[in-house]
């Protein structure tokens, strides 16, 4: 008799396929760690990617990050999720929130359901970070909780769903 494979730590996703999530990070987030820390944190890009990427080991998904402080980079890194099915994205698009209808429109045209993340609070700051172009069109947006923005992203990312 063949033993049956241990789901125990995620009963949910028995026979269904691994959840593919792809964390975005817009531009001078791989400055993290080193940038304003009193505004973002000591953690550098890699701690949070790390984090991640274990979080994602540990419950059964596989979690991919990629940064780029292009524009057109994280446009076709979006275009590429949709051929490799996806399933969920996270993005901090940085200082694109506040100016790219480009990376906008390329979360919309491959209809992958997202989730906003900032960690500082960008409405308690300069006026020009009060207006996203992604909030309308995200599922939620979390803004001003650090870096465990991007962990309860990924822990919404992964509730099981019918
Ligand atoms: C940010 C907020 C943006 O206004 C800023 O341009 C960033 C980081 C944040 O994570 O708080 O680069 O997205």
């Amino acid at each position: 008799m063949t033993k049956p494979k241990n789901t125990r730590a995620r009963p949910q996703l028995a026979g269904k396929k691994k959840p593919s999530i792809l964390v975005l990070h817009g531009p001078n987030l791989n400055l993290l760690g080193t940038r304003e820390p009193e505004i973002y944190g000591s953690e550098s890009l890699e701690d949070i990617n790390r984090r991640l990427s274990l979080t994602g080991q540990r419950l059964g998904a596989q979690v991919e990050t990629f940064q780029s402080n292009h524009e057109g980079a994280l446009i076709e890194r979006v275009h590429a999720a949709k051929l490799q099915r996806s399933s969920f994205i996270i993005i901090n698009p940085a200082g694109l929130t506040h100016t790219s209808v480009s990376l906008r429109d390329a979360l919309v045209a491959v209809k992958i359901p997202f989730i906003e993340v900032h960690l500082s609070n960008i409405y308690s700051r300069e006026s020009f970070r009060h207006h996203s172009y992604f909030s309308d069109v995200a599922i939620g947006t979390i803004s001003g909780l650090g870096s465990s923005g991007y962990d309860l992203a990924l822990q919404f990312a992964l509730q099981p769903r019918p």
